[in-house]
């Protein structure tokens, strides 16, 4: 059985969006939320949020070499995220513009599991190509692009051009598909052509990641057998799905494994779990003499360490030393 000493020498290279995230602990999904008032909860928690930066945490914390590339702002809290994810050994590759505020996250925990973000991301929203630096794949590795759906500019052309850029320079890469904030409410023909920009890109794409949920949305199915058939007319070949309490799969050209999750008994991280998952399968996407399955079942293993709270990969945010 392998351990996590197979992830020691391994590369990563991100893109994706990086803010502030304020975390409550579970609080009753009550009524009373809509209503004036108060509610009071046993802990406020500042961390790092963004699918990307926590996906490079992740990478870090498991001992890869670890290269970030997104946008904050001049601000000092741009500064401090900064300073946060060099100080955990990532190298740093984020532009800062003068011309947008960095972004927050609220992350709304309640008792029933389930949970609510409220976000105001303009760093993030407003990545461009050019602003990032190609440097970023000088050293070779696995590629992440993450958070797809949030640049209007990205989904525009961007992102082809820097999956292309990654694979000229011999990266295989990843999309984490997630789930596109307009899904559910904004028109149909916006959501529609949002998912055509994405779907477009998937032949750039090695290795797809995404839950049960997203992966059916995305593709307007309601069951896996037919989101592989046309994930792989679309030009993806393998996908590494999430499958909460059932574990975790992996499809590659008509097969499909699935390995059982490794048994939770408390729930102290309810974000990330995905990303963390799926970063373990990219480190070692390149390990051709390792099979899927041992894979997945390493993978399973270290979130449920993550999940339990056993393992702290992401770091509390305090205000610290003078980050100008
Ligand atoms: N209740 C659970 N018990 C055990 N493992 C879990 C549980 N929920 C999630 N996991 C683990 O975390 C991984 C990813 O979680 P999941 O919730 O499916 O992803 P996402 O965060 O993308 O929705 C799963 O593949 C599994 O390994
Ligand atoms: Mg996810």
């Amino acid at each position: 059985m392998i351990d996590e000493t197979v992830f020691r020498g391994t590369r990563l290279c991100i893109v994706g969006n990086i803010c502030r995230d304020s975390k409550t602990a579970p609080i009753s999904p009550d009524v009373r939320l809509f209503q004036d008032g108060e509610t009071p909860t046993e802990s406020i928690v500042e961390t790092i949020g963004g699918g990307g930066a926590n996906s490079a945490l992740f990478a870090t914390g498991l001992g890869a070499e670890t290269r970030f590339a997104g946008k904050v702002g001049t601000d000092w809290q741009g500064k401090m995220l900064e300073h946060t994810m060099r100080s955990r050994g990532v190298e740093s590759f984020i532009c800062r513009d003068p011309e947008v505020q960095t972004g927050n996250s609220l992350v709304i925990n309640y008792t029933n599991g389930c949970r609510h973000f409220i976000s105001h991301q303009p760093n993030n929203y407003n990545l461009n190509f050019s602003d990032i630096d190609l440097e970023l794949f000088a050293k070779g590795g696995h590629f992440l692009r993450a958070d797809v759906w949030f640049s209007e500019q990205m989904l525009a052309g961007g992102n082809a051009q820097l999956l292309k850029a990654a694979h000229n320079r011999g990266l295989a890469t990843s999309l984490d598909l997630n789930w596109d904030p307009y899904w559910g409410f904004a028109p149909e023909t916006r959501i529609k052509a949002r998912k055509e920009a994405v779907r477009q890109i998937l032949p750039l794409v090695d290795m797809l990641h995404g839950n049960v949920r997203e992966l059916n949305c995305f593709t307007d199915s309601t069951d896996l057998t037919t989101t592989f058939q046309r994930l792989e007319a679309w030009g993806a070949e393998t996908v590494v799905v999430h499958m909460g309490a059932q574990g975790a799969g992996y499809y590659c050209r008509g097969d499909f494994i699935v390995e059982p999750s490794v048994s939770v008994r408390k729930h102290v991280n309810t974000t990330g779990s995905g990303d963390l998952l799926s970063v373990c399968l990219m480190l070692l996407h390149d390990r051709k003499d390792i099979q899927y399955g041992e894979k997945l079942r390493l993978a399973n293993h270290i979130v449920a360490d993550f999940i339990e709270g056993r393992r702290q990969f992401l770091p509390t945010l305090s205000m610290g030393p003078d980050y100008s």
